[in-house]
């Protein structure tokens, strides 16, 4: 079986956050420090609240990397377990966490292999971690993971990229004749399919053994971002079995059905 399409970004971003001396990965994305992870802002405006029914709530980061926003969590009275795909990054994750003097317990996972048994979480946290898993059915097994690890009750906060008008270039198209698919330039290497908001990134030669390659025009792409408007974003998690609390664009705070009263 081949690799997933969202292997190849993470393996070699970690290996240049190692070989830059940095410490997450919005450092190599020109943010300087471990502490300023892209939604420290959004955590610090919702968790005040949150109402939880325990005094030490469980939290679950999945998509941690080196564990900025995990630490984060755990600094402000949460007993943290975060996952993430690489295993540098979990490496790095564990180095930080002992620097830090916090304990967090930290596992090789991907977030759409999650078992749906096992422990429960009153808080779940997608730190930019949905806008790289791509496909619909990638998205329902993260979405499906997170509903049977979320305790009755449980918020579930995402942080996601959406659709950017200005990396978006309908004027220049390409188009697959055998789909009928019309794809459109996206930022500098890409290109959407707006009708789904999946954003392809060209490969350099054939896909190898990456799963989810597509070849338009006799090149190869793969899947790299989802970039849903901010209205497709909430339709796809009340589709999903979510109720959206709150959300400003791609921020939002959820929870299950009936999770009304633990945001306000
Ligand atoms: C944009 S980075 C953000 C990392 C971290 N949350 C932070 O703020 O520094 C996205 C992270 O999601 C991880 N990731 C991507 N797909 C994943 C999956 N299927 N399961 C678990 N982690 C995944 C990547 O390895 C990467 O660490």
């Amino acid at each position: 079986m081949g690799q997933k399409y969202y292997y190849r970004e993470h393996i070699e971003g970690y290996q240049r956050v190692r070989a830059e001396g940095k410490t997450a990965w919005a450092e190599i994305h020109g943010s300087t420090g471990f502490e300023n992870f892209s939604s420290r802002v959004f955590l610090e405006s919702v968790l005040p609240r949150l109402h939880f029914s325990v005094p030490t709530p469980a939290a679950l980061e999945y998509g941690c990397g080196t564990g900025p926003g995990a630490c984060f969590l755990a600094g402000r009275g949460f007993q943290v377990d975060g996952i993430d795909l690489i295993p540098l990054a979990i490496e790095m994750a564990r180095e930080e966490a002992r620097k830090h003097n916090l304990v967090i317990h930290y596992a090789v996972q991907d977030i759409c292999d999650l078992p749906h048994g096992g422990k429960t979480y009153d808080l779940i946290v997608d730190s930019y971690c949905l806008q790289g898993i791509v496909t619909d059915a990638d998205r329902a097994k993260v979405y499906a993971a997170v509903r049977a690890r979320l305790k009755p009750g449980g918020m579930y906060l995402i942080s996601s990229a959406v659709f950017d008008e200005e990396r978006y270039r309908p004027q220049e198209t390409i188009v697959d004749a055998p789909s009928g698919i019309v794809y459109s330039r996206y930022g500098e290497k890409g290109i959407i399919d707006a009708a789904t908001g999946i954003v392809y990134v060209e490969l350099e030669g054939s896909p190898g053994s990456y799963e989810g390659a597509i070849e338009v025009c006799g090149r190869w792409y793969l899947p790299n971002r989802r970039h849903l408007k901010p209205p497709a974003l909430r339709m796809e998690l009340l589709a999903a079995g979510f109720t959206v609390l709150y959300q400003e664009g791609g921020n939002l705070v959820c929870g299950p059905v009936g999770a009304e009263g633990s945001y306000g």
